[in-house]
């Protein structure tokens, strides 16, 4: 498995794979890569001939208050992964490979509607953050398939009309979401909890399946069980940013009639921001 660092040999490596008529998988992360991460390597292992796993914290997507600089950055633990799940390529880059002219003046990425509410209206700016460099790896890799999370519900959905709406040949895959034994979803952020919040963390989950039971149930007083979510997180010590039952389709909120409908919630346990969700189908 090779690393690069830049476009330039990316470019050049892909183009000697796609001349021997190679289909090319691309799985984004962040890396400081978790079984979550290596779950989407495996599948696109299993769907393309070669897989680029890019590695990059993308600035545009932080806000000012996020943390971004202490976002862990583990390149080397992240290889032997990706080495060992059959990734073929890693595209380490630098910011200033990325935003040479820096972010102020880029262009950016705009994808409306599903980037609105939720996630979106409590991170202002990290969807465009988010399509922006989904985007510009798109064009850089050129794939055939790319593979993203489905704990990052909203994010699929972004990436999904980004790509339908801007026409890119590209077939989008969700990877389901890879869950510790008692249920916390795996996350990168998950390392920022401590012993006292890590033990908390499960409520998260147990209050999706809560509700999720409720809805498959048939129940349609949507509001009611998004407080009753509510209260739930906050009695175990948690501080709900949102409990939304949505249409899993659009993420506007559900409808009786919705057949397919997501729970989604974002809450902080201590100072870390915790997301997860949970879909029914009825
Ligand atoms: O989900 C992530 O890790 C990031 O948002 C992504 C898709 C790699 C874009 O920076």
């Amino acid at each position: 498995m090779r690393t690069v660092h830049t476009l330039k040999e990316l470019r050049t490596i892909l183009r000697g794979y796609r001349r021997q008529g190679k289909t090319i998988g691309l799985v984004p992360t962040m890396g400081n890569l978790h079984e979550g991460h290596i779950s989407l390597v495996r599948k696109a292992v299993e769907s393309a001939d070669i897989v680029v796993t890019s590695i990059f914290v993308n600035p545009m997507q932080f806000g000012a208050t996020e943390d971004l600089d202490t976002y862990p950055r583990t390149l080397v633990e992240d290889q032997d992964k990706l080495a060992e799940a059959g990734n073929t390529l890693v595209f380490a880059p630098s910011a200033e490979e990325i935003y040479p002219e820096g972010l102020a003046r880029h262009t950016r990425v705009i994808v409306p509607d599903v980037s609105e509410g939720h996630c979106g209206a409590s991170r202002p700016g990290h969807f465009e953050g988010v399509a922006t460099v989904v985007n510009m790896l798109f064009n850089m890799v050129q794939p055939d398939l790319a593979i993203f999370g489905e704990k990052d519900f909203q994010q699929l959905a972004v990436i999904r009309k980004m790509t339908h709406d801007l026409m890119l040949p590209i077939e989008i895959v969700g990877g389901p979401t890879v869950r510790e034994p008692d249920g916390l979803a795996k996350s990168s952020r998950n390392g920022y909890l401590s012993a006292e919040e890590r033990a908390t963390a499960p409520v998260v989950y147990q209050t999706l399946q809560q509700v999720a039971s409720h809805l498959a149930d048939g129940r349609t007083d949507f509001q009611a069980l998004e407080q009753e979510a509510v209260k739930r997180l906050s009695e175990a010590g948690l501080r709900p940013d949102y409990v939304n039952i949505v249409n899993s389709l659009t993420l506007k909120p559900a409808n009786p009639a919705d057949t397919e409908l997501t729970v989604l919630v974002a809450a902080f346990l201590g100072t870390t921001r915790l997301i997860d969700n949970l879909s029914v189908s009825r």
